[in-house]
């Protein structure tokens, strides 16, 4: 939805984030289930901060708004249970009391409607002058007839009359009343169908007591037809209503190296991780289920990359390198293969010259120069001629492993180390032959 251009994109992302904090369950849904029972500033769609109370149970909890509000408040995005509502009253000796109001079992599919400062759907109330004020509506207009059976069902307990004309009026408002006007209307009787969530109520932990600022000191409560019309000052102290909405888990985070899967988000479901191949399960949990105060349960699974050089494969002294799912060897020289196991056959192609003999060695091998021969690779034919073994004027040829001497006249043998007899008459330099 974001194609369009950088800017939408970022009034978008900003819209959203505020939606996402919106109400008391999306704090514990980013909070993971970590936020305790108080009170909390959030935003309306127009960014203007309000003040609600949390109060958090197992799975579910109650939203209260702040008198001090006077900023517009969606108030269906503060409760997703319809289902009934708490009135929390004040009595003046400090001690505050709870009662659940909810349809009477022929309406039940009806929600319980808590409006701010509004009432669609329904008629009333009269002091409108008190706005800002929580309606909560029971009984919708368009279901009103004349000589049903209506009422409501507190703590419980179904409390009817007879709707003797058909006036559609089914109601219990709480006005902030900020500039402290007063009742314009009439104060009617103390009836039980009118006042059982007062009469009716029990007291609440002291650990529960909400801050005086979440009590409306008036207020206005109304079953039209003959059930009963009356306010304020029946009741010496302050209600407050407590909306609903059920906790959830956030979408469970996905985990590098792991596959992810989930039930749901709700109270109980089960998320599932498993590593993927190339990968362990190092730390945490494979398998975590939303808990009742919004949290996954345990802690966030870690798939390690397996490391396939902890059982060193590299053999040889080859290095070992880690990857994904596999690994690298590389060899220490003079070896090669897989892991480095093969030690490589310098003799293969045989270097050796003239003959010699190659013995392999590791990054290395031995000629054996057949004689005659020398150098590494037996490659230098030896100069025998070097060390002058020609005597006496010789004149030296080198040879293979040889050498040949030519001798002056009056020498001879093979490095001309033979001196010839010096005949007196002139046969220098001829060897004598026959002579016996
Ligand atoms: C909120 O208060 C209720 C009632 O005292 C208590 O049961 C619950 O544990 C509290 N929740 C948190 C999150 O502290
Ligand atoms: C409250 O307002 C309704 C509708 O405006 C009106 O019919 C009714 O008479 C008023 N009730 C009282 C007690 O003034
Ligand atoms: C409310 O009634 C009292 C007593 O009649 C009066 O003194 C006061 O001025 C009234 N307040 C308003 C805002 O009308």
């Amino acid at each position: 939805m974001c194609q369009s251009t950088v800017f939408v994109c970022a009034i978008l992302a900003a819209l959203f984030a505020v939606a996402a904090s919106n109400n008391c369950k999306t704090l514990q849904i980013q909070a993971n289930g970590a936020l305790t029972n108080g009170t909390y500033t959030i935003q309306n769609s127009d960014g203007q901060s309000y003040k609600i109370y949390c109060q958090f149970y197992d799975g579910y909890g109650y939203t209260f708004l702040s008198t001090s509000t006077n900023v517009n408040v969606d108030m269906s995005s503060l409760y997703d249970d319809t289902s009934h509502v708490i009135i929390r009253h004040k009595r003046s000796s400090g001690v505050q009391y709870t009662s659940t109001m909810a349809q009477l079992g022929t309406f039940s599919s009806n929600p319980v409607s808590v409006q701010y400062s509004g009432h669609s759907g329904y008629q009333g109330p009269n002091n409108t002058a008190m706005a800002p004020y929580i309606f909560v509506g029971f009984i919708p207009q368009s279901l009103n007839r004349k000589d049903d059976l209506q009422g409501w069902k507190v703590n419980g307990e179904d409390l009817t009359f007879n709707n003797c004309d058909g006036n559609p009026n089914s109601y219990i408002a709480f006005f902030f009343n900020p500039s402290g006007q007063n009742y314009t209307d009439y104060v009617g009787g103390h009836n039980k169908l009118m006042y059982q969530w007062y009469d009716g109520a029990s007291a609440v932990a002291q650990s529960e007591y909400l801050l005086d600022e979440f009590f409306a000191n008036y207020h206005e409560v109304h079953q039209g037809g003959c059930g009963g019309y009356s306010r304020g000052s029946n009741v010496p102290t302050g209600g407050a209503v407590g909306m609903k909405f059920t906790l959830e888990c956030a979408v469970p985070a996905e985990v590098a190296g792991a596959q992810m899967t989930y039930q749901g988000t709700y109270i109980g479901h089960t998320s599932t991780y498993s590593c993927v191949s190339g990968y362990q399960h190092t730390d945490g949990d494979l398998s975590r289920t939303c808990s009742g105060s919004g949290a996954w349960s345990g802690s966030t699974p870690v798939c390690g990359n397996i490391n396939e050089c902890a059982s060193n494969p590299c053999q040889n002294g080859g290095q070992c390198t880690d990857y994904l799912n596999s690994y690298t060897c590389a060899c220490a020289s003079g070896y090669q293969g897989t892991v480095c196991e093969t030690n490589i056959n310098e003799c293969q192609p045989n270097p050796c010259q003239n003959g010699a003999q190659c013995t392999d060695q590791i990054y290395d091998y031995t000629c054996a120069c057949v004689a005659g021969y020398a150098g590494k690779n037996c490659e230098i034919n030896i100069d025998e001629c070097a060390s002058n073994p020609c005597q006496n004027g010789g004149k030296c040829t080198d040879g293979i492993n040889d050498l040949n001497c030519a001798c002056v006249a009056g020498y001879e043998g093979k490095h001309c180390e033979i001196t010839l007899c010096s005949w007196p008459f002139g046969l220098a330099n001829t060897e004598v032959v026959g002579w016996a």
